[in-house]
Protein backbone atom coordinates (compact mmCIF):
# COMPACT_ATOMS: atom_id res chain seq x y z
CA UNK A 1 0.00 0.00 0.00
CA UNK A 2 0.77 3.66 -0.71
CA UNK A 3 1.40 5.94 2.50
CA UNK A 4 -1.21 8.35 0.88
CA UNK A 5 -3.63 5.26 0.66
CA UNK A 6 -4.79 5.41 4.80
CA UNK A 7 -5.05 8.97 4.31
CA UNK A 8 -7.30 9.19 1.69
CA UNK A 9 -9.54 6.12 3.82
CA UNK A 10 -9.63 8.56 6.23
CA UNK A 11 -10.95 11.15 3.87
CA UNK A 12 -14.23 8.77 3.27
CA UNK A 13 -14.51 8.86 6.71
CA UNK A 14 -14.73 12.51 7.25
CA UNK A 15 -16.96 13.03 4.39
CA UNK A 16 -19.44 10.59 6.15
CA UNK A 17 -19.42 12.91 9.29
CA UNK A 18 -19.58 15.72 7.39
CA UNK A 19 -22.47 14.43 5.55
CA UNK A 20 -24.36 13.10 9.11
CA UNK A 21 -23.23 16.99 10.05
CA UNK A 22 -25.31 18.18 7.18
CA UNK A 23 -28.44 16.36 8.46
CA UNK A 24 -28.22 17.55 11.70
CA UNK A 25 -28.02 21.32 10.12
CA UNK A 26 -31.43 20.52 8.29
CA UNK A 27 -33.13 19.58 11.59
CA UNK A 28 -31.68 22.65 13.21
CA UNK A 29 -33.14 24.25 10.44
CA UNK A 30 -36.28 22.74 9.98
CA UNK A 31 -37.66 21.42 14.43
CA UNK A 32 -35.52 24.10 15.85
CA UNK A 33 -33.55 21.27 17.80
CA UNK A 34 -30.18 19.71 17.74
CA UNK A 35 -28.86 16.38 18.51
CA UNK A 36 -26.26 17.46 21.26
CA UNK A 37 -24.28 14.24 21.54
CA UNK A 38 -23.89 13.97 18.23
CA UNK A 39 -22.41 17.58 18.17
CA UNK A 40 -20.51 16.18 21.20
CA UNK A 41 -18.94 13.44 19.31
CA UNK A 42 -18.24 15.53 16.14
CA UNK A 43 -16.47 17.85 18.26
CA UNK A 44 -14.41 14.91 19.05
CA UNK A 45 -14.13 13.59 16.02
CA UNK A 46 -12.82 16.58 14.06
CA UNK A 47 -10.59 16.76 16.86
CA UNK A 48 -9.14 13.45 17.62
CA UNK A 49 -9.45 12.16 14.36
CA UNK A 50 -9.70 14.50 11.28
CA UNK A 51 -6.77 16.90 13.51
CA UNK A 52 -4.88 15.04 15.63
CA UNK A 53 -4.18 11.59 13.97
CA UNK A 54 -5.63 12.86 10.04
CA UNK A 55 -3.88 16.27 10.22
CA UNK A 56 -1.10 14.66 12.58
CA UNK A 57 0.31 12.37 10.25
CA UNK A 58 -0.34 14.92 7.00
CA UNK A 59 1.69 17.41 8.93
CA UNK A 60 4.09 15.44 11.34
CA UNK A 61 5.16 12.97 8.87
CA UNK A 62 4.46 13.75 5.02
CA UNK A 63 4.49 17.56 4.64
CA UNK A 64 7.95 17.38 7.42
CA UNK A 65 9.11 15.29 4.75
CA UNK A 66 8.08 16.51 1.39
CA UNK A 67 9.83 19.81 2.85
CA UNK A 68 13.09 18.54 2.63
CA UNK A 69 12.83 17.70 -0.64
CA UNK A 70 13.24 19.98 -3.69
CA UNK A 71 9.37 21.06 -4.06
CA UNK A 72 8.25 22.92 -7.69
CA UNK A 73 6.93 26.02 -6.53
CA UNK A 74 3.24 25.28 -6.94
CA UNK A 75 3.55 22.16 -4.57
CA UNK A 76 5.28 24.03 -2.18
CA UNK A 77 2.25 26.42 -2.54
CA UNK A 78 -0.19 24.23 -2.34
CA UNK A 79 1.65 22.12 1.03
CA UNK A 80 1.39 25.59 2.77
CA UNK A 81 -2.21 26.37 1.83
CA UNK A 82 -2.97 22.96 3.13
CA UNK A 83 -1.36 23.99 6.38
CA UNK A 84 -2.97 27.41 6.73
CA UNK A 85 -6.47 25.55 6.29
CA UNK A 86 -5.58 23.01 8.65
CA UNK A 87 -5.48 25.90 11.34
CA UNK A 88 -8.62 27.46 10.01
CA UNK A 89 -10.34 23.81 10.48
CA UNK A 90 -8.85 23.98 13.95
CA UNK A 91 -10.59 27.99 14.47
CA UNK A 92 -14.12 26.42 12.84
CA UNK A 93 -14.05 23.73 15.34
CA UNK A 94 -13.58 26.07 18.76
CA UNK A 95 -16.24 28.47 17.13
CA UNK A 96 -18.74 25.50 17.16
CA UNK A 97 -17.72 24.43 20.22
CA UNK A 98 -18.34 28.18 21.81
CA UNK A 99 -22.02 27.94 19.80
CA UNK A 100 -22.44 24.87 21.73
CA UNK A 101 -21.68 26.01 25.13
CA UNK A 102 -23.73 28.87 24.65
CA UNK A 103 -26.60 26.84 23.60
CA UNK A 104 -26.06 24.07 26.76
CA UNK A 105 -25.95 27.88 28.94
CA UNK A 106 -29.78 28.14 27.87
CA UNK A 107 -29.69 30.56 25.64
CA UNK A 108 -32.22 28.69 22.59
CA UNK A 109 -31.31 31.71 20.22
CA UNK A 110 -27.65 29.61 20.10
CA UNK A 111 -29.47 27.37 17.96
CA UNK A 112 -29.22 29.40 14.69
CA UNK A 113 -25.32 29.99 15.65
CA UNK A 114 -24.80 26.06 15.62
CA UNK A 115 -26.36 26.03 12.43
CA UNK A 116 -23.93 28.40 10.85
CA UNK A 117 -20.78 27.22 12.30
CA UNK A 118 -21.58 23.81 11.23
CA UNK A 119 -22.28 24.94 8.10
CA UNK A 120 -18.97 26.67 7.82
CA UNK A 121 -17.59 23.22 8.64
CA UNK A 122 -19.46 21.25 6.57
CA UNK A 123 -18.21 23.67 3.43
CA UNK A 124 -14.58 23.57 4.52
CA UNK A 125 -13.67 19.86 4.96
CA UNK A 126 -14.63 18.16 1.59
CA UNK A 127 -13.04 21.61 -0.56
CA UNK A 128 -9.89 21.02 1.67
CA UNK A 129 -10.37 16.86 1.09
CA UNK A 130 -10.74 17.27 -2.58
CA UNK A 131 -7.66 19.70 -3.12
CA UNK A 132 -5.20 16.98 -1.22
CA UNK A 133 -7.27 13.90 -2.98
CA UNK A 134 -7.09 15.77 -6.62
CA UNK A 135 -4.15 17.85 -6.83
CA UNK A 136 -1.70 16.94 -4.33
CA UNK A 137 -1.12 13.23 -3.20
CA UNK A 138 -0.52 11.94 -6.13
CA UNK A 139 2.63 14.19 -7.60
CA UNK A 140 3.58 14.30 -4.30
CA UNK A 141 4.74 10.36 -4.29
CA UNK A 142 7.28 10.96 -7.23
CA UNK A 143 9.08 12.91 -4.56
CA UNK A 144 9.81 9.88 -2.88
CA UNK A 145 11.70 6.47 -3.71
CA UNK A 146 9.50 3.13 -3.29
CA UNK A 147 12.05 2.65 0.11
CA UNK A 148 11.47 5.97 1.78
CA UNK A 149 7.29 5.92 0.87
CA UNK A 150 7.46 2.17 2.51
CA UNK A 151 9.35 3.93 5.40
CA UNK A 152 6.87 6.44 5.77
CA UNK A 153 3.84 3.85 6.17
CA UNK A 154 5.24 2.44 8.70
CA UNK A 155 5.97 5.77 10.68
CA UNK A 156 1.64 6.27 10.10
CA UNK A 157 1.65 3.10 11.24
CA UNK A 158 3.32 3.54 14.34
CA UNK A 159 1.58 7.45 14.66
CA UNK A 160 -1.92 5.45 15.06
CA UNK A 161 -0.89 3.49 17.53
CA UNK A 162 -0.26 6.06 19.88
CA UNK A 163 -2.98 7.50 19.27
CA UNK A 164 -5.62 6.06 21.35
CA UNK A 165 -2.96 6.00 24.30
CA UNK A 166 -2.39 9.94 23.53
CA UNK A 167 -6.09 10.41 23.52
CA UNK A 168 -7.56 8.53 26.92
CA UNK A 169 -4.11 9.85 28.53
CA UNK A 170 -5.55 13.14 27.66
CA UNK A 171 -8.78 12.55 29.42
CA UNK A 172 -7.31 11.60 32.31
CA UNK A 173 -4.83 14.29 32.56
CA UNK A 174 -7.55 16.63 31.96
CA UNK A 175 -9.46 16.00 34.78
CA UNK A 176 -6.81 15.39 36.71
CA UNK A 177 -5.25 19.06 36.43
CA UNK A 178 -1.66 17.47 35.80
CA UNK A 179 0.79 15.31 33.41
CA UNK A 180 0.60 11.61 33.69
CA UNK A 181 3.62 9.52 33.16
CA UNK A 182 4.06 8.09 29.63
CA UNK A 183 5.41 4.23 28.81
CA UNK A 184 8.63 4.98 27.56
CA UNK A 185 8.88 4.47 23.47
CA UNK A 186 5.52 6.37 23.31
CA UNK A 187 4.89 9.76 22.19
FE1 LIG B 1 -5.18 18.09 5.25
FE1 LIG C 1 -6.30 15.19 4.56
Amino acid sequence: MKPIGPLMWEHRLIEQMVDLLRGEIDRITDRKTVNVILIEQAVDFFRTYADRTHHGKEEEILFRDLSGKALSPDHRRIMEELIREHIHGRRLVRKLVEARDVYLNGYAEALPHMARELNELVEFYPKHIEKEDRGFFFPCLDYFTQAEQDRMLQEFRAFDRNMIHEKYRSVVEHFLGKKVMKPSGTG
